[in-house]
């Protein structure tokens, strides 16, 4: 798929303020700092599109981004960052699960897992939640770049290794670098052919 245009719709805390409508979307979650918002600008070729930082919890609301006019990119905010005490981690949580439990629109939700880190305990219990609760996602391993070839292998088999002892099935997975734009096409062809399901069903 060409992204032809990309543009900042709003930011906000609450589900019931997101863009009314039916357009699909997409939504990108995981730890503080792990590449969301990175990704989200390789992704549209907009660089200055979300905001990225060297230092976690950068983004701290729900943003919506209109792709090509017809559907949605979603920047979260990280969950599990330490530095922002009980308080903020509870109202970052309550923003995140709100948000999953509750929009209709989002269509799948992607998960990113740093590629250099072997399986952590908060990730992992994170897509037991999606599990439960019935959330459709796919898994982004992101900053591939820092790894070599033989290293960035063994840590993503190591994964889904880990992840088979919980699921049957594994849900997709792709790797990505925002530096190198590795992964682009193959996401953005998901997305396109999740899309146009989409439409054969409302059409
Ligand atoms: P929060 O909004 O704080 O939750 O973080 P985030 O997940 O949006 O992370 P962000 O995109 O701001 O990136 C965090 C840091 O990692 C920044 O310093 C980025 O430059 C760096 N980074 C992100 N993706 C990549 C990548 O693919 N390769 C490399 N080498 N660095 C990356
Ligand atoms: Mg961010």
């Amino acid at each position: 798929m060409e992204i032809k245009s990309a543009e900042f719709v709003i930011s906000n805390t609450n589900v019931q303020k997101c863009p009314s409508g039916t357009l699909p979307e997409y939504a990108f979650i995981g730890r503080s700092n792990v590449g969301k918002s990175s990704l989200i600008n390789m992704l549209t070729g907009y660089k200055g599109l979300a905001m990225t930082s060297a230092t976690p919890g950068k983004t701290l609301l729900i943003n919506h981004f209109l792709i090509n006019k017809n559907w949605y990119i979603v920047d979260l905010p990280g969950y599990g960052y330490a530095k922002r005490g009980q308080r903020g981690r509870e109202q970052i949580k309550q923003i995140i699960e709100s948000y999953i439990l509750h929009r209709m629109q989002m269509t799948c939700l992607f998960v990113l897992i740093d590629s250099r880190l072997q399986p952590q305990e908060i990730d992992i219990r994170f897509i037991e939640w999606l599990g439960e609760n019935g959330i459709p996602f796919a898994i982004i391993f992101t900053k591939a770049d820092k790894l070599t070839s033989g290293k960035l292998n063994a840590n993503i088999t190591q994964y889904l290794e880990h992840l088979k002892e919980q699921w049957e099935e594994l849900p997709p997975h792709f790797i990505t670098s925002s530096e190198t734009r590795l992964g682009r096409k193959e996401l953005l062809d998901y997305i396109e052919s999740i899309n146009d399901l989409v439409n054969k069903k409302t059409s």
